[in-house]
């Protein structure tokens, strides 16, 4: 494997402190120290991506770097008992894009622990269309089942047309919960009953700035990636003993609220963190996504590129008008 040679999108900081981006020749003689060297047949795009493409120092430290947070491929070298030649396998979170060269580089070099065996119900690609974003549905839900969601619960999902909202629509409308899709910057009525809501929310009609703290009870639950404001409303729009999950900042890290959502109705607030969950929880969620939460449209929520087309795909998440899931193929 010494002096293999790869492809890889590589983001550089340019003279005038400016970051660009290329697809450029590297060799794994680069990749970072780990056990296993991966082949990267699939990769996808998450905010994330877009946050280390454009030169976030909260989440890369050091450039030239190769983003992407997630990878599916295959294992040509393990130094452990772990895994072997052949095996197919979902690599997300810890470092993986951040500091470590990711997904977006046709090899991957990675600690064990941080390695997935994929599921048997899911195919590589498959397992990319749910990606970070679908893996952080999936906690953000199970946090709500084992919360006890009842069977027949009304549930917000707000940003309901990235990455992390379609899924939380698609899972939740398959499992026969009913869902409210908040309508946000993109105008997706027809996508968003399409992947099962049984409403759309317009945010004209659900923001509310008046500092009220308590608005009218209207969900049993939510699942928020976008923070701000739109955390606050739903939080004060659950209905008592209700739970919102929250992952996500796309809007605001900010949040401006009273205890009384929390004292008065007993609504309870769940942080997600996709990237540290423990090894036990994140193998449940994959199990599940291979499952009992695989829906039959997740085809539609994906459209693939290949390298060629990541910096064009980065450019439409910094503006928030992706939608769905796009899923890079390193190898076609
Ligand atoms: N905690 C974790 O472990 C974890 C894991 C994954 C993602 N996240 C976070 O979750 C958030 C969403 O991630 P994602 O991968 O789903 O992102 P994404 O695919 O880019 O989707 C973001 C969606 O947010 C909505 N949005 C509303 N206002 C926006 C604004 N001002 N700028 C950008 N988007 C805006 C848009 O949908 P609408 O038009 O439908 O509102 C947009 O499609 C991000 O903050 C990400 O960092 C956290």
């Amino acid at each position: 494997m010494k002096g293999k040679s790869y492809i890889g999108f590589v983001v550089r900081e340019a003279a005038d402190k400016k970051f660009v981006s290329g697809l450029e020749d590297l060799t794994v003689d680069n990749l970072p120290p780990g056990d296993v060297l991966v082949r990267v047949h699939y990769s996808s795009l998450n905010y994330k991506d877009m946050l280390s493409a454009s030169g976030n120092r909260g989440v890369t430290k050091n450039y030239p770097h190769t983003p992407g947070i997630d990878a599916a491929g295959i294992v040509e070298q393990c130094t452990t008992a772990d895994f072997k030649p052949g095996d197919e396998v979902i690599v997300t979170s810890y470092d993986l894009g951040m500091n470590t060269f990711g997904g977006l580089g046709e090899y991957i070099r990675v600690p064990a622990s941080w390695v997935v065996k994929k599921p048997e119900g899911l195919s590589l690609r498959e397992s990319m269309i749910f990606g970070t974003a679908g893996f952080t549905a999936a906690l953000s839900i199970l946090r709500l089942t084992d919360f006890g969601l009842g069977d027949n619960a009304e549930v917000l999902v707000t940003g309901s047309t990235g990455g992390v909202g379609s899924i939380a629509v698609s899972i939740l409308s398959h499992c026969g919960y009913s869902v409210s899709a908040l309508n946000g910057l993109n105008d997706e009525k027809e996508y968003l009953k399409g992947i099962g809501a049984k409403e759309v929310v317009e945010v004209q009609d659900f923001l509310d700035e008046t500092g009220r703290p308590l608005l009218r009870e209207k969900w049993d639950a939510s699942v928020d990636s976008l923070g701000g404001n739109i955390l606050t409303s739903a939080i004060r729009s659950v209905r008592a003993d209700g739970a919102v999950t929250c992952c996500g900042n796309a809007v605001s890290h900010d949040i401006s609220l009273t205890v009384y959502p929390f004292i008065l109705r007993g609504v309870s607030l769940f942080g997600i963190d996709s990237q540290n969950c423990p090894m036990p929880r994140r193998v449940r969620a994959w199990n599940m996504m291979s499952k009992e939460w695989k829906f039959p449209w997740l085809e539609t929520l994906a459209s693939e590129i290949n390298l060629n087309g990541v910096a064009d795909e980065i450019a439409r998440i910094r503006t928030g008008k992706n939608r769905g899931r796009i899923i890079v193929n390193l190898q076609g």
